[in-house]
């Protein structure tokens, strides 16, 4: 019986969660879990917003917002937020959730739920009255998370893009029929310059 009550104390301890702010310490893990989700071809527009930057942004103005889940000595979880004040606007002080994700092995076991909950209490508790949140239109995950959470979605956002030219490599110029007779002037004259 011993060794299986140790197995189970073990077992216990490995899945105990724990909700708590993110510390130095977790940013590391917090951006490759968010580089697992973001993903270029579900994702495309979080995956290339999200760097080590990002996390370390939130975490050196918002750490109070930031949250980890862990589970084993493992952050599982994590959500990133942060406040602003609007003047002159019904609710002055917002929320804005920039940031939340889960290990894909532990969704659906209510993680999210327990750290947006923490957070929510938090942006209360510091006069909140309104949180914002956004992503993706096709996220699905993510507006059934947070329509279940109560937020309700206020307005179509969409999401442009716009490829640049590489730097060093500008486009070739393109001729039109003077710059076409100009370069035939010029093969023309340089030709008979050789001849
Ligand atoms: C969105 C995400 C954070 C949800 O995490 P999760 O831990 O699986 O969510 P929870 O288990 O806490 O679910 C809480 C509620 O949201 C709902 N929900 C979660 N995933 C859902 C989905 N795919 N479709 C519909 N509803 C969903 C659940 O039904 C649950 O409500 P219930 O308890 O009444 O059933 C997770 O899917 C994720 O990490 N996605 C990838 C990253 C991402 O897209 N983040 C959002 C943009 S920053």
């Amino acid at each position: 019986m011993l060794p299986d009550s140790i197995g189970e104390e073990e077992e216990q301890e490995r899945q105990e969660i724990s909700i708590r702010q993110m510390d130095i310490d977790d940013v590391a893990a917090v951006y490759h879990l968010g580089e697992h989700l973001f993903t270029s071809e579900e994702l495309p527009i979080l995956y290339r917003t999200w760097d080590a930057y990002e996390v370390a942004d939130y975490f050196t103005s918002d750490p109070d917002y930031c949250l980890v889940a862990e589970i084993g000595g493992r952050v599982v979880g994590f959500i990133l937020a942060t406040t602003f004040e609007k003047e002159g606007t019904a609710w002055k002080k917002y929320g804005y959730v920039s940031w939340i994700g889960v290990d894909e092995a532990f969704q659906g076991s209510n993680l999210a739920r327990r750290l947006y909950a923490r957070l929510e209490d938090k942006l209360e508790d510091h006069g909140v009255r309104m949180i914002i949140a956004d992503t993706e239109g096709d996220n699905e995950k993510a507006i059934g998370f947070f329509k279940k959470m109560g937020f309700s979605a206020r307005s179509q956002h969409v999401w442009l893009a716009k490829t640049l030219q590489r730097p060093g490599r500008p486009a070739p110029p393109k001729r039109g029929a003077r710059g076409r007779l100009a370069a035939r002037l010029k093969k023309a004259g340089s030709k008979g310059d050789a001849d």
